[in-house]
């Protein structure tokens, strides 16, 4: 099968008019080198690594808000390089912010999930039925005639979740979704990823630098100083000291003792993600 997103020997400089025509664009300057990945539909995929190494502009490159400066970025076999593509893929990957202040501008809660929709010339019946099909998804039905400036910081991005979701994406990209959220919101909108993933097979890509988010899902891809040093399970990830000490990131405290128990001889199961599953195993 055709993966959702497949990105080609992807190099990133940001250019300034002035420099087009010169030779900044050395190999110095790429914010990111020589990728190659595919996604598969239905992935829960989440792209770490620290501050500044490219995270932002890859996903960026995923929707066509960035192009790439050398290589190619295909979504659902749609080249983002040729113009006449861009409207589709955009419908394909919705983008979400890390600041929810920033994407609803509406009065009213079903109006700024309605926005993006309103622009797809769709009939209005079918309008209402993905407005109100999105805000059930994420929970938040029940806000629909509230103005957002007096929910939460978690439902706020549970609405601007609601508002890329009524477009019917194959694919949303969130970027550090929860890191301006307090501990209880974080849990709501990551819960609110993962069945949108599970439920309705939507390919997730999440950018995040707390690391007990990664845990559930199917892939972590971890980039340092634009290119990815690590593919693969998150438990694999949190065992590899090298990739760990490469990005400068710490495995969750439960993985951390997983793998000292396992050091220890102690026989685990596979996918121990949370303390809970530990003691339950431990009990037992
Ligand atoms: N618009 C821009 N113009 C020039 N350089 C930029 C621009 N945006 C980002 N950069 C640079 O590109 C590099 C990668 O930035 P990016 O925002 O993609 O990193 P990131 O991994 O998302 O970081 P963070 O974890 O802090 O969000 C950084 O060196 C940054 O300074
Ligand atoms: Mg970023």
């Amino acid at each position: 099968m055709c993966p959702i997103v497949s990105i080609r020997d992807v190099s990133f400089w940001y250019t300034r008019e002035k420099e087009k025509d010169n030779e900044f664009q050395s190999a110095g300057n790429h914010v990111l080198s020589e990728i190659n990945l595919d996604i598969s539909r239905g992935e829960f995929i989440a792209l770490v690594g620290p501050n500044g190494c490219g995270k932002s502009t890859l996903v960026r490159l995923i929707n066509g808000l960035l192009l790439p400066s050398t290589g190619s970025v295909t979504v659902d076999g749609l080249d983002t390089g040729n113009k006449n593509n861009l409207p589709a893929v955009r419908r394909k990957v919705g983008m979400v912010f890390q600041n929810p202040d920033t994407q609803l501008f509406a009065s009213v809660v079903e109006e700024d999930v309605a926005f993006g929709v309103e622009n797809l010339c769709l009939p209005r019946a079918e309008i209402r039925q993905r407005v109100d099909w999105a805000l059930e998804q994420v929970g938040m039905q029940d806000y629909r005639n509230y103005p957002p400036h007096r929910l939460s910081g978690g439902q706020k991005q549970k609405v601007a979740i609601a508002g890329v979701l009524a477009m019917r994406p194959d694919c949303i990209v969130l970027d550090e979704p929860t890191s301006m959220l307090d501990p209880g919101s974080k849990k709501e909108v990551l819960t609110a990823v993962r069945d949108l993933n599970s439920r309705h097979q939507i390919t997730v890509i999440y950018v995040t630098h707390d690391m007990s988010e990664t845990v559930m899902c199917n892939r972590i891809i971890a980039m340092v100083r634009g290119r990815t040093v690590f593919e693969g399970k998150p438990r694999d990830f949190f065992a590899d000291q090298g990739a760990l000490s490469a990005t400068g990131l710490e495995a969750p405290p439960v993985q951390k003792l997983v793998n000292s128990l396992r050091e220890r001889g102690i026989r685990l199961p596979a996918d121990i993600n949370s303390s809970k599953e530990l003691v339950d195993f431990i009990c037992r």
